[in-house]
C-alpha cells in the first residue's frame, strides 16, 4: 500500500504525460490528495473530456487545450440573422445536431449528480464545468425565443462529400429550426432535459445530487453525488428558464409530432422513433429542479399513459431511446425528494422488469457475443459500444437501490463485464476501446479534424498514420464476433461521438467513486505516450531516485513473496501427493 502510493507519487511529480490530453497534471491546482483516488482512471476520466474539447466549434478561448484546433464555422446561424456558432461537432464530421448533444448534455449532468465527489476528487471538476458550459452556451443560443428550437447546423449531403480539417469545412451551413408552428415534440422535451438537469447541478450551492443508495445504505457525510466547486446560482437560474420554456412548447403545442416530420432533414441522421420517453424525461428533471409537484404529476401521467407500457420496453437506452432510463431516474428522484410523490417502489419494480430481463439474457433481440458484449440486434450494428456502455451506466445509477442484494450483485457483475470488456479485458482484441491510453489503443478514429487527411477517397491511407491523438475518444466498437479492423472509413467499427462517450465518462465515475483498482488495460497512460521533448526537470530527477528505490524494495517484496508461495505451492503438491 506504502510502496503503492509512493510509486503514484512519484509518477505524479514525474507527469510524463502528453501535454496536449486530459491527463491530470501534478500542477493542477484543483487536484486534491490525488491518491484518495485511482490515478489512471482520473487519467481516463481527463481524457474522455478532452474528446469534447476537441470537438468544439465556433471561436476557441485562449485556455483552449487541443492545439491542433482552430476557430471555426464562425459565421453559423448568419442564414437566419443569428449567432449559432460554438458548441460541438457531432462525431467525425462538422455537423451540429441538437436532439443528441441534449442527450448527451443530459447525461453528463445526471452521472455528475449521481458520482460527482469522483470529479472533485480526480480535480476534473473544472473541466466537467467547461464541458457543460460549451454545449449549454451554444443551446441557449438555439432556443433564441420562447417559441424556437435549432436542430441542425449545417447540410449532411455537403457535409458528406468533405473530408479535411476544420480551415475548409464547405459552406454554406444552413441552420434549421422547429417552433410552435412546426413543432418537434422530441427534441422540444430532449432539450428541456438537458437545461433542467444542468440547471439543477448547477444550483443548490453546488449540492445538489442524485442518490445511488438507498436510506441507511451509506453515512451521509459520504454523499457521492453533488459538484460544489463548480456552483453558479444566476446560471442555473437562465438555464431553468429554457428549460421550463421548452417544457411549455413540448406539452401545449397541439400538434405533437417527432422532430423530423416538422424538419425533414435531420432525418438524415438523427430521425427519432418517439416522443413519448422524451416527455416523461423532461418532467422528471422539471420536477427535480424546481421541486413543484405539476411536474411530477405530469410525469406520471406521460409515464402511465404510455402506449406500448414504459416497463416493458425492451430497447436499449442511446440519444433516441429513453425508455429504460425513466423508471431509473424516477427511483432515484423519488428518494431524492419524498415531496414530489413519485413511488419509490413502483419505480423500484418497474426499473428490475427492463434490468432483470437484461441480465438473464432474456430480453428480445439481444444476445452477448462470442467474447461477452451485449449486443441488441439492429441497434449495436451501427456502433456496438454504445448500447452496451449505456447500459452499464443505468445500473451504476441503480444497483444499489435494487429490491434485494442478489438483484444488486447480478447488475453489477454484469455492468463490470461489460465495462471490462471495453476497457480491454478478454474482448479478443487486448486493448481498451479508447484512443490514446494504451499502446494497443485504436489509432484510426474515424474523424475528419484527426486525421489530418485532405482526401475522400483515400481516408485509410492519405495521411498512413493519423495525425492527431483523439485522446479519450471511444470509438464505435467490434462487429457481433468481436472483431475489430481499426479502418478510418469503416465508420460503424471507428467513428467518435458526443454521446458514446457520455456513458464512457459515467463508467469512469463509477469506477473511481467504488474502487481503487487499476482499470482492465492496467498500463500507466504515461508509458505508452513517453513526452520526447523535454529534458527532465529537478523534481523528475528526484522522482526516478524514488522510482528506482521504491522498485528496488518492491523487487525485494515480490522475491519474498514468490518464495513463500513456491513454499506454499510445494506445501499443497506434497499434501495431494503430487
Ligand atoms: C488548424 O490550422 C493549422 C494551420 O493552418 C492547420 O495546419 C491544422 O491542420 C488545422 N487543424 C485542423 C484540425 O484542421
Ligand atoms: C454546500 O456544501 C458546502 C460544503 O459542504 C457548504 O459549505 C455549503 O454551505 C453548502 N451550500 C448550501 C447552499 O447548502
Ligand atoms: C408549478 O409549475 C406550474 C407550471 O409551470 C406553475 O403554473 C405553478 O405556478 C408552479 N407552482 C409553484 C408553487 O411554483
Amino acid at each position: 500500500m506504502l510502496v503503492q502510493s509512493l510509486l503514484l507519487t512519484a509518477l505524479s511529480i514525474l507527469s510524463l504525460s502528453p501535454a496536449s490530453s486530459g491527463t491530470v497534471s501534478s500542477s493542477s491546482s484543483s487536484s486534491p490528495s490525488s491518491s484518495s483516488v485511482n490515478a489512471q482512471y482520473s487519467n481516463l476520466l481527463g481524457d474522455a473530456l478532452w474528446f469534447y474539447e476537441a470537438q468544439r466549434s465556433g471561436k476557441l478561448p485562449s485556455d483552449n487545450r487541443v492545439s491542433w484546433r482552430n476557430d471555426s464555422a464562425l459565421q453559423d446561424g448568419s442564414d437566419n440573422g443569428l449567432d449559432l456558432s460554438g458548441g460541438y461537432y457531432d462525431a467525425g464530421d462538422y455537423l451540429k445536431a441538437t436532439y443528441p448533444l441534449c442527450w448527451t448534455m443530459t447525461s453528463l449532468a445526471w452521472s455528475a449528480l449521481s458520482y460527482g465527489q469522483a470529479y472533485v476528487r480526480s480535480g476534473q471538476d473544472a473541466y466537467l464545468d467547461r464541458t457543460l458550459r460549451w454545449g449549454m452556451d451554444w443551446l441557449i443560443r438555439a432556443n433564441p425565443d420562447k417559441d424556437t428550437l435549432y436542430v441542425l447546423v449545417g447540410d449532411p449531403d455537403v457535409d458528406n462529400q468533405y473530408w479535411g480539417g476544420d480551415q475548409g469545412i464547405p459552406n454554406p451551413r444552413p441552420s434549421y429550426k422547429i417552433d410552435r408552428i412546426n413543432p418537434g415534440t422530441d427534441a422540444f422535451a430532449s432539450c428541456s432535459s438537458a437545461f433542467a438537469a444542468t440547471s439543477y447541478l448547477y444550483g443548490g450551492g453546488g449540492n445538489n445530487s442524485l442518490p445511488v443508495q438507498q436510506p441507511g445504505q451509506v453515512d451521509p457525510s459520504e454523499t457521492l453525488g453533488g459538484v460544489p466547486t463548480i456552483q453558479d446560482a444566476d446560471y442555473s437560474s437562465t438555464l431553468l428558464r429554457h428549460a421550463s420554456d421548452l417544457w411549455e412548447l413540448a406539452t401545449t403545442t397541439t400538434k405533437r409530432q417527432r422532430y423530423q416530420v416538422a424538419q425533414p432533414v435531420v432525418s438524415k441522421i438523427y430521425p427519432s422513433t418517439d416522443y413519448q420517453d422524451d416527455l416523461v424525461l423532461s418532467s422528471l428533471w422539471m420536477a427535480l429542479a424546481t421541486a413543484n409537484r405539476t411536474y411530477s404529476e405530469a410525469a406520471e401521467t406521460f409515464y402511465d399513459q404510455a402506449q406500448p407500457a414504459f416497463p416493458y420496453n425492451q430497447g436499449p437506452l442511446n440519444w433516441d431511446q429513453k425508455a429504460p432510463a425513466l423508471p431509473i431516474l424516477a427511483s432515484q428522484i423519488s428518494l431524492a425528494s419524498n415531496q414530489l410523490g413519485l413511488s419509490f417502489s413502483k419505480y423500484q419494480s418497474d426499473s428490475e422488469v427492463w434490468l432483470d430481463s437484461l441480465v438473464s439474457g432474456k430480453m428480445t433481440n439481444t444476445f452477448t457475443t462470442p467474447k461477452g458484449l451485449l449486443w441488441f440486434d439492429g441497434d449495436s450494428d451501427p456502433a456496438s459500444l454504445n448500447p452496451s456502455l449505456n447500459s452499464a451506466f443505468l445500473i451504476s445509477l441503480y444497483r444499489s437501490l435494487a429490491s434485494n442484494p442478489a438483484k444488486t450483485k447480478a447488475y453489477s457483475d454484469f455492468a463490470d463485464s461489460q465495462i471490462d470488456y471495453v476497457l480491454g479485458s478478454g474482448n479478443g482484441y487486448n486493448g481498451p476501446f479508447v484512443v490514446g491510453v494504451h499502446p494497443n489503443s485504436p489509432s484510426n478514429p474515424h474523424s475528419a479534424m484527426a486525421s489530418g487527411g485532405q482526401d475522400i477517397t483515400k481516408i485509410n491511407t492519405s495521411p498512413p498514420t493519423e495525425i492527431n491523438t483523439l485522446y479519450g475518444a471511444l470509438i464505435g466498437g467490434p462487429d457481433r464476433k468481436d472483431r475489430f479492423f481499426d479502418l478510418r472509413d469503416d465508420y460503424p467499427q471507428t467513428e467518435v461521438a458526443l454521446d458514446y462517450n457520455a456513458p464512457l465518462v459515467a463508467i469512469t465515475l463509477y469506477r473511481l467513486s467504488t474502487s481503487t483498482d487499476d482499470p482492465p488495460y492496467g498500463l500507466p497512460e504515461d508509458e505508452a505516450y513517453p513526452s520526447s521533448s523535454h529534458g527532465l526537470s529537478k523534481g523528475a530527477k528526484i522522482a526516478i531516485a524514488v522510482i528506482v528505490v521504491v522498485v528496488f524494495f518492491s523487487l525485494l517484496g515480490a522475491l519474498a513473496w514468490w518464495r513463500r508461495e513456491w513454499l506454499r505451492r510445494s506445501y499443497r503438491l506434497r499434501k495431494l501427493g503430487l
